[in-house]
């Protein structure tokens, strides 16, 4: 008789035991977060925007942004390519830099995007229109492949003077190597 009253509590018991052991296995349970290439080059840490007093930026944000702009002012000294630059470069030489900070942002949200940045949206032209001189009038006749080989020499150089760690910049490389096809278009 008394068997019998018990036979319901330890069912109960004997579920409860299985739930309970699963939830243990599942918190137990690591999951891997594949770290991204963003992650890498600094990540969602928040640090002081060194151009924006007050301001704070990403890290992996703010390391691209360096690069980008070291690499900008590399490539308007460099004779092989600034010539498709001549809208930006007489913008600068009148002390006019909007265009300058906005290619500055695109770019590099560009690059955060492709690196993994979740918080940050790429609003500019997509890679083949931004460089059809049809489509962006301030792209001054088409890249050829020796520009883009130039470009990329001028990236590294960039990514150099920031001291960006050379596995991460093959990585980089990598990712602007898979757009050539876009960028050259003859
Ligand atoms: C994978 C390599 C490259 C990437 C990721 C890239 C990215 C970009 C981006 C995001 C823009 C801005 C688009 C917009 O304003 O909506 C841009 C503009 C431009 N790109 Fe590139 N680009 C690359 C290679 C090149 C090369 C090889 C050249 C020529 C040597 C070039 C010349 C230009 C020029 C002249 C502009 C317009 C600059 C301005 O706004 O004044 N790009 N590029």
């Amino acid at each position: 008789m008394k068997t019998k009253n018990l036979f319901p509590a330890l069912m109960i018991l004997a579920f409860a035991g299985l739930f309970f052991s699963a939830c243990h296995k599942d918190s137990n349970k690591i999951t891997p977060v594949k770290a991204t290439l963003y992650d890498s080059l600094g990540g969602t840490a928040m640090v002081a925007d060194p151009a924006n007093p007050g301001k704070m930026i990403e890290k992996g944000y703010l390391g691209i942004r360096s690069v980008v702009d070291s690499t900008i002012f590399i490539i308007a000294a460099d004779n092989r390519i600034n010539g498709h630059f001549t809208t930006l470069l007489s913008e600068v030489s009148h002390k006019n830099l909007s265009g300058f900070d906005e290619l500055s942002m695109n770019i590099s949200t560009f690059v955060a995007v492709g690196t993994g940045a979740k918080d940050y949206t790429y609003m500019g032209m997509n890679m083949v229109d931004a460089h059809d001189p049809a489509k962006n009038p301030r792209m001054n006749g088409k890249a050829t492949n020796a520009d883009f080989n130039a470009f990329e020499a001028d990236l590294v150089a960039g990514a150099n003077k920031n001291h960006v760690p050379a596995n991460l910049i093959t990585s980089l490389g990598k990712i602007v190597e898979s757009l050539r096809s876009q960028v050259v278009q003859m």
